[in-house]
């Protein structure tokens, strides 16, 4: 992923949650504030990506949607909402439970910051600079009046997270801080997770919180993770992570973060289903995991 490209895979989060929140099974799990930002964003894209916003209002192409991505890439599509209702449970959880300070990593066009900055917590994302700037220009047209998120452009591994909060004092190192990278890891070598991490755990006195998503590719068959990486390589991007679950739990061991809650696909499959009654899957080797 280059410093100046738009991330293409970011915008298809954005896409495929605003598709499956036209489903009122999927739209009740949501905040009407949350359901609204992906309408507005997804119409704010470039074209052609700004066209799936018109379509995707369409039940039959919503259904031809789904049938050729779950040909593809079985439980690709839940597992974006299923990620989204995850963190935002667990984010607001930790809110309540005096968190004053949120940092969401590759941001994209997520919610998550622009959410909390509604509730005056300190929130700052984390994108490669043109994101950033993309994501500036989107929260300026759509929400003038609103209070918006700190956008800090910042490509890794060549800018480090350490240098990024310190050149950024607004960045309390004292405030209870939770970090999110939620699609982000992937995109970046172990060694750069490794040592961003590191200068995170460094960085903030009181013991942040970290919520992060983990694709396990070796727990897909190797159909499946061939489509994975294609689809990925497709857009200029690239998946340069590849750890098994184990292997990263490894590595938060090592920059000292120690797994408190570990959902798996089965687990979030069985909990979405029985408050949604869907009978899409999600995605084999996708967890969602908070660690102190
Ligand atoms: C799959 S998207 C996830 C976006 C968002 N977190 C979400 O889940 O909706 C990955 C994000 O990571 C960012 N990213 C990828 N590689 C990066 C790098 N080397 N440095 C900074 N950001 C990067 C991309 O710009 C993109 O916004």
């Amino acid at each position: 992923m280059k410093p100046d490209q738009l991330s293409q895979t970011a915008a298809f989060v954005a896409i495929k949650f605003y598709g499956l929140s036209r489903i009122e099974e999927f739209q009740s799990l949501f905040d009407e504030s949350i359901v609204s930002f992906y309408d507005q964003l997804s119409r704010s894209l470039p074209s052609p990506l700004r066209y799936y916003h018109y379509w995707l209002k369409f039940r039959w192409v919503r259904r031809l949607y789904i049938w050729s991505e779950e040909l593809l890439l079985p439980g690709d599509l839940l597992h974006i909402v299923a990620r989204k209702w995850y963190i935002q449970r667990m984010a607001t959880q930790l809110v309540e439970d005096g968190y004053e300070q949120l940092i969401v990593l590759g941001a994209g066009f997520d919610h998550l910051a622009f959410y909390f900055s509604q509730q005056d917590l300190s929130c700052y994302e984390f994108d490669a600079p043109h994101m950033a700037s993309m994501k500036q220009q989107f929260f300026k047209n759509s929400y003038p009046n609103e209070k918006h998120p700190n956008i800090i452009p910042t490509h890794l591994p060549e800018d480090s997270l350490e240098t990024e909060f310190r050149t950024h004092p607004e960045i309390d190192p004292e405030k209870k801080t939770i970090i999110v990278a939620e699609g982000f890891f992937d995109y970046l070598k172990p060694e750069t997770v490794e040592g961003s991490l590191k200068q995170t755990k460094k960085y903030f006195t009181h013991n942040p919180v970290l919520i992060s998503t983990h694709f396990a590719l070796n727990e897909l068959s190797a159909f499946y993770r061939w489509v994975f990486r294609s689809s990925v390589n497709l857009v200029n991007e690239q998946l340069q992570f590849g750890s098994s679950i184990e292997e990263f739990r490894q590595l938060l061991s090592k920059a000292e973060f120690e797994v408190s809650q570990l959902h798996d696909a089965h687990e979030i499959s069985t909990e979405i289903k029985k408050r949604t009654g869907t009978n899409l899957p999600v995605l084999s080797g996708f967890y969602v995991l908070l660690a102190h």
